[in-house]
C-alpha cells in the first residue's frame, strides 16, 4: 500500500515535471542564456558582441520582437506582416542558399535596410558597432546558430550587357519557370496561386507587385535581385530556383524583371523596340 502511493505519487511527480517543462518549451537554462550571450558577430574587421547590445534591443527592438526574440512584442497584435521570431533562425534576406543560415553581413545590412512594406523600419543611425553587436543578439535567441554554420554565399556573376536578345530570354525564362503563378502574367501579383499563399506561419501573404514601384525587402541592386530568386525568401511561398536556372538565364530574368517596374531604366529603353506582351502561359 505505503509503495504503492509512493508510485502514485512519483507518477504525479513525472506528469507534473512533464507538464512543466512543455509549458515552458521555449524556456532555456541559465547556462545555455550565459553561453549563448557570449555570441558573436563578424562584419569585415567588426567583431559585435550579444552581451552589449542589450540596451539597444530592449529600447529599440522589443516592442516588436519581444523580450524572448519571439515576435511577441507589445506591437504584435497591430503589425501585419508580424514583427519575426528570431528563435526560428529563418530569415528572408540572405546571401546563402535556401534553408541555410545566413552569414552576418546579411543580417547586418537587412537591420540598416528595414524591410519595405512592413513595420520594419531602416535603422541606419546606429554606428556600424552597435548593429554588429544587435547582428550577434538576434543571433543568440535561436539555438540553430550555436548548432549550424552559415551557408556559402551564392556568387553573383558581372552583369552581361543589356540586350534585347537577353530581355526576351528572360521573359522565357519567367514562363518556364512559372513566376507567372503568383506573380501574374504582368508582374501585378495575380497569378493562379496569388490568392491562396500563406507563410510558414499559416498567415496569408502577397506576392510581389513588380508594377506597383515598390522597393525590394531584400536590397535595390541587380545583384540584390538576382540573388532574391537565387535564394529564395525563407518562410515565405518565394522559393529559391538556384536549381533551375543558370548564371546566364538569371541575369536574363533580372532584364526581364526590369521591364515590368514603372521606373525608367536601361531595360526599358532597350525593350520598347521589341514590343514585349505579356506571356501567355499555355502557349507552347
Ligand atoms: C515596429 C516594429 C519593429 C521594430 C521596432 C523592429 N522590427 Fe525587426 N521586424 C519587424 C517586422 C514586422 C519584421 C518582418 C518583416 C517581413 O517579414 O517583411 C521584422 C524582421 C526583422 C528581421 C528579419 C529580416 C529577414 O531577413 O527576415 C531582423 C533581423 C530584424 N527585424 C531586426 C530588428 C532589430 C535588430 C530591431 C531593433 C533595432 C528591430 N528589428 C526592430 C518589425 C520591427
Ligand atoms: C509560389 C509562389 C511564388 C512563385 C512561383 C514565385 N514567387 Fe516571387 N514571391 C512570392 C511571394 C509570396 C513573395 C513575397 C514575399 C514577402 O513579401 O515576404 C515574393 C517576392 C518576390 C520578390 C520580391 C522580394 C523582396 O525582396 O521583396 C521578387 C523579386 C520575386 N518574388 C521574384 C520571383 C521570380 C523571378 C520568380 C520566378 C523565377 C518568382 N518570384 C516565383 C511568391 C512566389
Amino acid at each position: 500500500m505505503r509503495t504503492q502511493s509512493l508510485k502514485w505519487s512519483l507518477g504525479m511527480v513525472a506528469v507534473a515535471v512533464l507538464a512543466l517543462s512543455s509549458f515552458s518549451g521555449a524556456q532555456i537554462t541559465k547556462a545555455e542564456e550565459d553561453s549563448r550571450m557570449g555570441m558573436e558577430s563578424h562584419i569585415g574587421k567588426l567583431t559585435g558582441h550579444a552581451k552589449d547590445a542589450k540596451g539597444d534591443y530592449r529600447r529599440y527592438c522589443v516592442g516588436c520582437h519581444g523580450d524572448e526574440g519571439d515576435g511577441n512584442g507589445e506591437n504584435e497584435p497591430w503589425v501585419d506582416p508580424k514583427p519575426r521570431d528570431f528563435e526560428l533562425g529563418v530569415f528572408k534576406c540572405r546571401s546563402t542558399p535556401t534553408g541555410t543560415l545566413p552569414i552576418d553581413e546579411d543580417l547586418f545590412d537587412t537591420i540598416a535596410r528595414g524591410l519595405d512594406r512592413s513595420n520594419m523600419p531602416p535603422w541606419n543611425t546606429f554606428t556600424k558597432q552597435q548593429r554588429a553587436d544587435l547582428v550577434a543578439y538576434v543571433k543568440h535567441f535561436s539555438p540553430r546558430f550555436v548548432s549550424e554554420k552559415p551557408g556559402t554565399p551564392i556568387p553573383v556573376p558581372p552583369a552581361p550587357e543589356i540586350t534585347a536578345d537577353r530581355i526576351k530570354a528572360g521573359q522565357e525564362v519567367f514562363k518556364k519557370m512559372e513566376c507567372w503563378k503568383c506573380h501574374g502574367v504582368e508582374g501585378r501579383a495575380n497569378g493562379p496561386s496569388a490568392s491562396t499563399l500563406t507563410d510558414d506561419q499559416s498567415r496569408a501573404i502577397q506576392a510581389f507587385d513588380f508594377t506597383e514601384g515598390a522597393r525590394f525587402k531584400c536590397g535595390v541592386s541587380d545583384a540584390d535581385l538576382y540573388k532574391i530568386f537565387m535564394t529564395g525568401l525563407d518562410g515565405t511561398p518565394m522559393p529559391s530556383f538556384a536549381d533551375n536556372i543558370k548564371p546566364e538565364e538569371a541575369w536574363e530574368l533580372v532584364f526581364y524583371l526590369r521591364t515590368l517596374e514603372p521606373i525608367k531604366s536601361k531595360e526599358k529603353e532597350v525593350a520598347k523596340g521589341l514590343n514585349l506582351k505579356p506571356i501567355t502561359p499555355n502557349a507552347p
